[in-house]
C-alpha cells in the first residue's frame, strides 16, 4: 500500500489517522507520508520517494537518523532485556554524564515524555513552594498536560482559559499567562499573585510557536522577578536542551533554572524525559519525598543506552560543526526564497534550529505573527515536498539541522531546489 492506501485505512481505526496531530496534514492538499525507513538526513516512505528532512522527529535526531553509535548501542542493551522495573547502571550512567556537566542541577529523575517532565515539574514546584498558580506564556508550548493546555483569556492580563476541551475550570483557573517579552506584564500579574506562585515556566527558546527569540536580558529579568516572589523559575527545555549547547540555554543567556525539564534529544529518539534540579528541590520526589511520581517503563534500559550513546557525541566542535552547517543551509534556503516567489519570506534562526516564515520583521511573541501564515505555507511546504525536502507540516514548527546534514546532503539540497 502506497501513503495515500495506508492513510485512508489509518483514518478508519485512528482519530484522523495519525497518533499526535501535528503528524496531520490537515489542511494541505496532499496526505501524510507514511514513513518506510530512514537513514542520515533522509527519509523514505512506502511509495519509495526519498526526501531530505527537516523534521527530524521533531527535534530528538541532532546526529541523523540510524546514527551508527546510538544504533550499536542499542542492539547491544537489547540483548540484555529491554525492561527490568528495578534499578540498573544504564540510567545512572546517563544520569552522571548530565548532572556532572550542567552547573545548575545535582539530581536527575527520568521519565518518559517532555509532557511527563513538565507534568512533574509542575507538581514538585507546588510541593516545594507550597503554593498552587503557574505562570506561563502565550506562545510556549509545554506538552498537552491539563495545567499547560490553557490560553490567555480576553481582559485582563493573566486571565485565562482552556485551550483543549476536557481540561476542567479549576484547573485552568490555577495557570496565568503573560505575553513574551513583556516585563511589566509579568510584574503586574506575579505581584497580583504574589501570595499563590509557585513557578514561571518558560522555553528560553520558545520553539513551538515559530521561533520567538527571548533577548537574555528578559530570560535575566524574569529569574530576578521568581526570586523577588519567592517562586521557581521552571525552563521547559525540551527543544533546546543538548541542541543549543549541552547546556541548553544557560550557555546563551547565563541564567540557573530552578528547575529544569528535558525531552527529545536526552533520549536520542527513544521515548524519554527527565526533570532536574538542585538537590534541596529534587529530594522532595517520592521516595525522599512526599511529591509522588512514578512509571512502570521510566528510565528504560534500552532508551537510557541510546540517550547516553547520544549526548557523548555532543562536544563543543559538534556544536561549531553544526552551527555552521546550519549557516550554510540557511543562505541555500533564503536565496532560494528570494528568487522563486517567496521574497516575503526570510528565515529566523538559531543554532540548528529555523523557521521560514512570510515577513521579514522581528518577531518576539506570538501576537507579532502575521495572520494566516498557514495559508501562504502550505504553496511553500508543497513545493518543498515535491523537490523533496520535507519540512514539518505546519507553518508554526521549526526545522531542525542534524549533523548529518553534511556538505554533500547540502548540494543536494541545492540541485533539488533549484531543478
Ligand atoms: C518545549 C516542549 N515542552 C514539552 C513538550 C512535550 O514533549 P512530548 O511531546 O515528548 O510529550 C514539547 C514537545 O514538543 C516541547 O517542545
Amino acid at each position: 500500500m502506497n501513503s495515500n492506501e495506508l492513510f485512508q485505512k489509518s483514518l478508519k481505526y485512528v482519530p484522523g489517522g495519525v497518533h499526535s496531530p501535528v503528524r496531520s496534514f490537515k489542511g494541505l492538499h496532499t496526505t501524510p507520508r507514511f514513513i518506510n525507513k530512514a537513514e542520515g538526513a533522509r527519509i523514505v516512505d512506502e511509495d519509495g520517494k526519498d526526501y531530505i528532512d527537516f523534521c527530524m522527529s521533531f527535534g530528538p535526531l541532532i546526529l541523523g537518523h540510524r546514527n551508527p553509535q546510538v544504533e550499536e548501542a542499542v542492539i547491544a542493551a537489547l540483548k540484555n532485556g529491554w525492561s527490568f522495573g528495578a534499578c540498573e547502571k544504564y540510567s545512572l550512567e546517563l544520569a552522571e554524564f548530565i548532572v556532572e556537566r550542567i552547573p545548575f542541577i545535582d539530581k536527575i529523575r527520568f521519565v518518559n515524555s517532555g509532557t511527563e517532565a513538565v507534568m512533574t515539574a509542575i507538581r514538585l514546584a507546588r510541593g516545594y513552594t507550597g503554593k498552587n498558580k503557574i505562570i506561563k506564556f502565550d506562545g510556549c508550548y509545554h506538552g498537552h498536560t491539563d495545567s499547560m493546555l490553557i490560553k490567555a483569556g480576553s481582559g485582563l492580563a493573566g486571565t485565562t482559559t482552556a485551550s483543549s476541551q476536557g481540561v476542567s475550570p479549576a484547573i485552568s483557573n490555577d495557570t496565568l499567562i503573560c505575553e513574551l517579552g513583556n516585563l511589566e506584564q509579568l510584574k503586574e500579574v506575579m505581584e497580583q499573585h504574589k501570595n499563590d506562585l509557585a513557578a514561571v515556566f518558560i522555553e528560553p527558546l520558545p520553539a513551538n510557536n515559530g521561533l520567538l527569540i527571548q533577548n537574555a536580558e528578559f530570560l535575566k529579568a524574569v529569574k530576578e522577578l521568581t526570586d523577588q516572589y519567592s517562586c521557581l523559575l521552571v525552563f521547559d527545555e525540551v527543544i533546546s536542551g543538548f541542541r543549543v549547547s549541552f547546556q541548553g540555554m544557560y550557555t546563551h543567556c547565563h541564567v540557573e533554572p530552578d528547575i529544569v525539564t528535558y525531552g527529545k534529544i536526552i533520549g536520542g529518539g527513544f521515548p524519554v524525559g527527565a526533570v532536574a534540579a538542585r538537590s534541596e528541590i529534587m529530594d522532595k520526589l517520592a521516595p525522599v519525598g512526599d511529591v509522588y511520581q512514578a512509571g512502570t517503563l521510566s528510565a528504560n534500559p534500552v532508551a537510557m543506552v541510546a540517550g547516553l550513546a547520544n549526548l557523548q557525541q555532543l562536544t563543543d566542535n559538534f556544536y561549531e560543526k553544526l552551527e555552521r552547517q546550519s549557516l550554510k543551509l540557511v543562505n541555500i534556503f533564503s536565496n532560494w526564497l528570494t528568487k522563486n516567489g517567496f521574497e516575503d519570506y526570510s528565515l529566523i534562526h538559531f543554532q540548528s534550529l529555523f523557521w521560514a516564515i512570510p515577513t521579514h520583521d522581528k518577531i518576539i511573541n506570538s501576537s507579532q505573527i502575521p495572520g494566516n501564515i498557514q495559508e501562504r505555507f502550505k504553496v511553500l511546504f508543497e513545493e518543498l515536498l515535491n523537490k523533496g525536502i520535507y519540512f514539518s507540516p505546519n507553518a508554526y514548527e521549526v526545522g531542525f539541522v542534524s549533523s548529518a546534514h553534511d556538505d554533500d546532503v547540502l548540494s543536494e539540497i541545492e540541485q533539488r531546489l533549484w531543478q
